[in-house]
């Protein structure tokens, strides 16, 4: 039975306090997503804060040098990551750095470990950036943050109460494959009282995400229905995660089915011959990102 909008609030509002000692974010993620916030940062405040974490330099560092971003020679220091690829860039890789340490525990089912959705959701940041460069949205580092996040609603679940999301995985039925045969979402409602989508924007209003990061997670699986400020960042990542489901990657247990509503490839001016280009496109990247977030 699905739950009314009240029960489902207060549902998350338990589980976002019960879970508040081990999902705070690192202290330096919080002071990254606040220099990204404020539109008078600069590279060096930015360079300050990160230069205090040798392990997440050299993160960056490798996913900069990656063919992902294709830029030519080695880059050595942080400074210069920042001049060739942009403050908010590399601002994004830090925060994407430094999410990786949120996704741990082993698997808790056939088709399903936190990092199987590591895996899923460095795919599905991929695919965004892929998107929103081919089609040019003009949605920026965002795109890549949002895939990122999108389905961080689960890590709520995962660590609010694992023996429920073992009867939510069950009882989806994930095959060898991971494939889905029943409704993630609906069982959730029904164990949780809410689904990963009000887990997951709660979690980011509570992070003080920017408020597009909790309209992701929130409605990436109804995108149609966000408000019109983000439906574009939205439908950016519907796509991505069916197409990253597609490419065989990683979680893919909240997809029952990997087609894509016309209607939502509407909003970003696509029709359906349009997705199988950017699928191929997305192949190689996505592969090259998942060897990186490993
Ligand atoms: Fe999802
Ligand atoms: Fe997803």
């Amino acid at each position: 039975m699905s739950p009314n909008p009240e029960q489902r609030k207060q549902t998350v509002e338990a589980a976002i306090r019960e879970i508040s000692h081990i999902a705070t974010l690192p202290e330096i993620t919080v002071r990254i997503i606040e220099l990204v916030e404020d539109p008078r940062s600069t590279a060096q405040d930015l360079h300050k804060v990160i230069s205090q974490d040798p392990a997440l330099c050299s993160r960056i560092l490798k996913v900069v040098n990656s063919s992902f971003y294709g830029l030519p020679g080695q880059i050595g220091s942080i400074n210069r990551a920042i001049v060739m690829l942009g403050l908010n860039a590399v601002k994004n890789i830090a925060i994407a750095a430094s999410l990786v340490k949120l996704f741990r525990g082993g698997e808790l089912t056939q088709g399903f470990s936190a990092k199987m959705l590591w895996d899923h959701c460095s795919a599905v940041a991929a695919g965004c950036k892929i998107v929103n460069d081919r089609l040019r949205l003009g949605l920026g580092d965002e795109a890549y943050l949002a895939g990122l996040i999108h389905d961080i609603g689960l890590v709520v679940e995962m660590q609010f109460d694992r023996n429920r999301l073992v009867e939510v995985l069950k009882r989806t039925g994930l095959d060898a494959k991971g494939e889905p045969a029943n409704e993630m979402r609906e069982i959730e409602d029904d164990v949780f009282g809410a689904n990963h989508q009000d887990f997951g924007a709660a979690l980011c209003d509570k992070w003080r995400f920017p408020r597009p990061f909790a309209l992701v997670t929130g409605y990436h699986h109804r995108p149609l229905e966000t408000p019109a400020e983000s439906k574009t960042l939205v439908s950016t990542v519907y796509l991505a995660d069916r197409l990253a489901g597609r490419l065989g990657v990683g979680f893919r247990g909240d997809l029952v089915s990997l087609d894509c509503d016309p209607q939502v490839l509407e909003v970003l001016g696509l029709n359906a011959s349009d997705v199988q280009p950017i699928q191929e496109a997305m192949e190689e990247a996505v592969k090259t990102a998942v060897n990186l977030a490993a």
